[in-house]
This record gives structure tokens, C-alpha cells and sequence, in this order.
């Protein structure tokens, strides 16, 4: 089978660059047409820089990457350094990028992307924020039907916030946009915290990355390092969650995922609760199913193929 056909929307964000590495490793399964960076985890221009220390670490430099949107749809920017660090990619040491920055904005970019392929053959993975694709929405509505299938990182139901009580970070960064991108009648696959916080990287899986003894292999294993600092601090958890690496690791291995097709609906109107994906995971109301809500993987299957995926780089 041809590989399919991606677009990765991201705000790295160690755990986004681990997802874009496991794409650039797997181009038997993923042709990733070009890279969009989004406000997010921190500002825009350390999210477009980021993009490119990961494609120049994986030596992938023919990748096109685009900055898009540096503030939400109607609100002040959120970040999140406390997790990320000052940089985003706080961990290793990683050189400025020389691969220059794309000029044509990343939402004209999903645009003509998706204007210029058959209908059904673009698939965006939203990493981050979901501003840039609820703009190409907004902006292009005719390109809606055209899209094969969303795979985003964002929300939750049963670990309920991580940036407030109620919201996880991408949803409440932009819920406006969340909430276009949910009510588009796109097929959407959805990793929430519920699975991603399955995703530890243990002291045994983070050997495993630092043992293939690569530069990728390293920096990996570096950043998982300076990113379980805060989870392990707040959930007491045995690991950094690799949020973001299961929505790469879905499109190459989705029997490793396991969900309920289900309706999903974005707060964007309560001060208290803004944010929170409302997901009708035991089937209480009539409203009809939205996305497909993935509740658990097999941690150690995804983990040995990110390990052996990596291990090409
Ligand atoms: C999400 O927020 C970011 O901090 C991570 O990169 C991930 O996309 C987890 O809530
Ligand atoms: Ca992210």
C-alpha cells in the first residue's frame, strides 16, 4: 500500500518531536507532505525553530516546514515552559537549524495542500493547538470533505485536565478552534490524556533509546529525561506520557489502539470548566458519535516499534 499522506500540525514540544521523528522513520507508512507549526507549548517562533532542530537531527531536511498562527482564535496565547522548558525542547543540546523556514503561511499551506489532492487523501495530525486547521476551516470550507481523517492529541474524560481541573492543554489553549475542528463531520481520532498517560517513558524504555547509542536515539532519551520532571512531580508517575507519539504511532500501528466511537463536544463558554471535551464515553445522551475516543493501547508493542522505528535515524 502507498504510504499515506500526512500533514503534522505541532507545537514542539519534546513529545511533538518525538511523534515528527517517528514519522521521518517510517516512509513506508507516512509521506509527510509538510510540517505546520503552531502558538502552543511555547511561542511560534521557538515552535517553527523546533520543527526544523528535529527534521535537521533525523537528517530529514527535504521536509518543508511552515509557522502558522502565533495566537488562538479569540483569546491571549497559553504556554506551557513550566513543562517544556524555556526553548520547548529543553533536554539535549541540540544546534540551530540551517534548513530555512518555509515563506507561504502553514494555513495557506493546509489550503492549497488539501485544494490540490483527491478528495480522501490528506490525513492532518494536529499535535498541538488546533488554530491553524480550525483557520483553513474557517477560511476554505470547501476542503472540509476533502480530508481523509483527523488523528489529533487533545482532551480527555476520565484524567480530566492537565492544564486546569476540567481541560487538557491543547483544547484549552484554543477551544474555539477545538470546538470548529469537532463539529466539522470530519472522521477524527482522538488520543487524550486517558490513553497518553499509559504512554510512560519507563527507566527501562528510556535505556532502550539512549542504548541505540544514535544522536536520535540520545536526544530522545534526553528529552523524555528533562520531561518526566514534571509528571513525575505532579502524578507521581513512573515516566514521561508520550502524548503526541501516539497519534504518529496509530497511523502505522492502529491495532495497538483501542477506543469507542463516540460524541465529543468542546466547553467553550464556562470560565470554570473551559476547555474540557465533554465525551459521551458511556452513551448517556443521543448525540451522535463524532470520533473515534481512544481509551487504551499496548504500551510495550508501541514501544518497541517507536524504539526500532527510531533506531533508523
Ligand atoms: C499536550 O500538550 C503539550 O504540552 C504536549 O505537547 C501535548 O501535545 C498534552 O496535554
Ligand atoms: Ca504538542
Amino acid at each position: 500500500m502507498a504510504p499515506r499522506k500526512i500533514i503534522i500540525d505541532t507545537d514542539p514540544g519534546q513529545d511533538d518531536a518525538v511523534a515528527i521523528l517517528l514519522a521521518l522513520a517510517s516512509p513506508e507508512d507516512l509521506d509527510i507532505l509538510g510540517i505546520t507549526a503552531v502558538a502552543g507549548n511555547v511561542p511560534l517562533d521557538l515552535t517553527a525553530k523546533n520543527a526544523r532542530i528535529v527534521c535537521e537531527l533525523a537528517s530529514k531536511t527535504d521536509v518543508p516546514v511552515y509557522a502558522g498562527c502565533d495566537r488562538p482564535l479569540g483569546r491571549d496565547l497559553v504556554t506551557a515552559e513550566h513543562v517544556h522548558g524555556k526553548t520547548g525542547l529543553d533536554g539535549p543540546n541540540l544546534p540551530d537549524p540551517e534548513m530555512p523556514l518555509q515563506d507561504q503561511h502553514a494555513v495557506d499551506f493546509i489550503i492549497e495542500t488539501i485544494r490540490s489532492h483527491d478528495t480522501g487523501t490528506i490525513t492532518l495530525c494536529p499535535l498541538g493547538p488546533l488554530t491553524n486547521v480550525a483557520t483553513a476551516f474557517q477560511r476554505a470550507p470547501d476542503i472540509i470533505p476533502k480530508v481523509q481523517q483527523i488523528v489529533l492529541m487533545g482532551g480527555a474524560y476520565f484524567e480530566v485536565g492537565n492544564i486546569t481541573p476540567a481541560a487538557e492543554f491543547n483544547i484549552y489553549v484554543d477551544p474555539e478552534a477545538a470546538d470548529i475542528v469537532f463539529k466539522s463531520g470530519i472522521d477524527i481520532v482522538v488520543m487524550p490524556l486517558d490513553v497518553t498517560h499509559k504512554a510512560l517513558v519507563t527507566k527501562p524504555r528510556n535505556d532502550a533509546f539512549r542504548n541505540l547509542g544514535t544522536p536520535v536515539g540520545i536526544a530522545v532519551a534526553e528529552m523524555t529525561d528533562f520531561f518526566e520532571r514534571f509528571d513525575k512531580e505532579k502524578y507521581g508517575s513512573a515516566g514521561a506520557p508520550l502524548h503526541d507519539p501516539c497519534v504518529t504511532a496509530y497511523l502505522i500501528r492502529p491495532d495497538l489502539f483501542t477506543g469507542r466511537h463516540i460524541n465529543v463536544e468542546v466547553e467553550t463558554t464556562s470560565d470554570l470548566t473551559m476547555g474540557m471535551t465533554v465525551a459521551d464515553w458511556w452513551g448517556v445522551t443521543d448525540r451522535p458519535a463524532n470520533a473515534l475516543f481512544i481509551g487504551d493501547l499496548d504500551a510495550d508493542g508501541f514501544f518497541d516499534m517507536l524504539t526500532e522505528r527510531l533506531a533508523r535515524l
